[in-house]
């Protein structure tokens, strides 16, 4: 499907305004079981809420977790899943002033109302209402869920997003406007994946030029905050993977370094230390494993090394340090969404693609049609590929 449905932005109301909208959507019953193709009903924004049309998504490791149900407490079903997607603006409720039907849009797991402590605080990128919330699963609003079966059974949301459906309702704090000249096939990416490593690398590391940098696991997320650090000019970028077909994709984004841990007779970290000099200046985590985390906080220099935890730990352990370990000088700190304001920080990341100072060509490495996503599941689950992008 195309993204031209301009014919009908000029009439401020759609047809389908207010009412019900039978549509598709993939909806997960219960854990690890295939998504199941249903006809459901999704039901009008209500205040503050966004009613979109999805017309690209993909699957992050984060709806893997989700689809496994690794942590039962986040578990409720029948769910629809998914959070990387861009898509139209179908309808907006009562209230909602900075987006209109037509508008390209992408939607963010990580909300900014823009009014609360917070979102006017510049030290977090959390949301008192809307930040991510990996344990709610119906809207603010009600309490209530705006997705049902033919039979009226509630279908539960998902990291404020759900963009396994041809339509699904947002609060508008989620909701991202996107410049309409930016190709919104590559905009879903700014969604989750890329938006996350290039913040990370850019708002938190704050990578500086001729650095060095170290990126362990080499998935989407990885890879965007090399792109980010490649972007700054680092000089070096070691990229860590125990699956080396990623490190092809690594050198189209510029790391100039790989090691994978499964030829290694040390630990990696000594490694890392021996090419640089005694470490790099910043390291990045980002496939959610714990003793990844703790070779990515050895694998940097004393004195200043900064280690960047990105990816999501679904298993109960602690963080893997001594306490004593922070006094050489090493930093630690987590981010979610690369500590990026979304409604404020989204519009200008787009256009840094547009402008090509940051580079998307390599992330979309499969394409399918919405039908095929447990098929798109398995290329994840397989480590084919970086992101699947589906066409609803
Ligand atoms: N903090 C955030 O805001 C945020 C946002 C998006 C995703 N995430 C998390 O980031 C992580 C990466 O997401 P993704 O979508 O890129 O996942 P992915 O599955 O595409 O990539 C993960 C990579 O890690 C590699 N890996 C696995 N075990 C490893 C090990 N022991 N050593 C080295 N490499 C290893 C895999 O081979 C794979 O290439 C996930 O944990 C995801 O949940 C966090
Ligand atoms: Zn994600
Ligand atoms: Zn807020």
């Amino acid at each position: 499907m195309n993204t031209s449905s301009h014919e009908d932005v000029n009439s401020t109301q759609s047809d389908t305004a207010g009412k019900v909208i039978s549509c598709k959507a993939a909806v997960l019953r219960g854990p690890g079981q295939p998504l199941v193709m249903e006809e459901i009903q999704v039901d009008p924004p209500q205040k503050m809420e966004v009613r979109i049309k999805i017309l690209y998504t993909s699957i992050c490791h984060t709806d893997l977790s989700a689809w496994n149900g690794e942590n039962e407490a986040q578990r409720a079903f029948p769910r629809i899943l998914g959070h990387e997607a861009a898509g139209i603006v179908e309808s907006v409720g009562e209230g909602v002033v900075d987006m209109r039907k037509g508008d390209h849009v992408v939607p963010i797991f990580n909300g900014e109302c823009g009014h609360c402590a917070y979102c006017k605080s510049d030290k977090t990128n959390l949301c008192e209402k809307f930040r991510v919330n990996p344990f709610k699963s119906v809207m603010v609003n009600d309490g209530g869920t705006r997705f049902s079966t033919k039979d009226g059974e509630p279908i539960f949301h998902f990291l404020n997003c759900s963009t396994f459906s041809e339509y699904t309702v947002l609060d508008s704090a989620c909701v991202v406007n996107i410049d309409p000249n930016a190709p919104l096939n590559k905009m879903s990416l700014l969604s989750c994946c890329v938006s996350s490593g290039l913040g990370a690398a850019w708002n938190i590391a704050n990578v500086q030029a001729g650095s060095s940098v170290a990126i362990f696991g080499l998935g989407a997320v990885g890879l965007a905050a090399a792109e980010g650090a490649r972007a700054r000019g680092a000089s070096k970028i070691i990229g860590v993977d125990i699956n080396s077909e990623k490190f092809i994709k690594g050198r189209a984004v510029g790391i100039t370094d790989f090691l994978n841990p499964k030829d290694l007779q040390n630990p990696v970290h000594e490694k890392i230390r021996e090419l640089t000099g005694g470490g790099v200046d910043y390291s990045f985590e980002c496939a959610g494993n714990a003793d990844v985390l703790r070779e990515a906080f050895l694998g940097t220099h004393d004195g200043w090394g900064l280690t960047v935890l990105l990816g999501i730990h679904p298993s109960p352990r602690m963080l893997p340090l001594h306490p004593m370990e922070l006094f050489d000088g090493r930093k630690i700190v987590g981010t979610i969404f690369g500590d990026c304001k979304g409604k404020t920080q989204l519009p200008h990341f787009a256009k840094q693609c547009m402008r090509g100072v940051v580079n998307l060509d390599e992330f979309i490495t499969h394409e399918l049609p919405f039908e095929k996503i447990n098929e798109a599941f398995q290329l994840l689950i397989d480590g084919k590929s970086l992101r699947c992008l589906l066409h609803l």
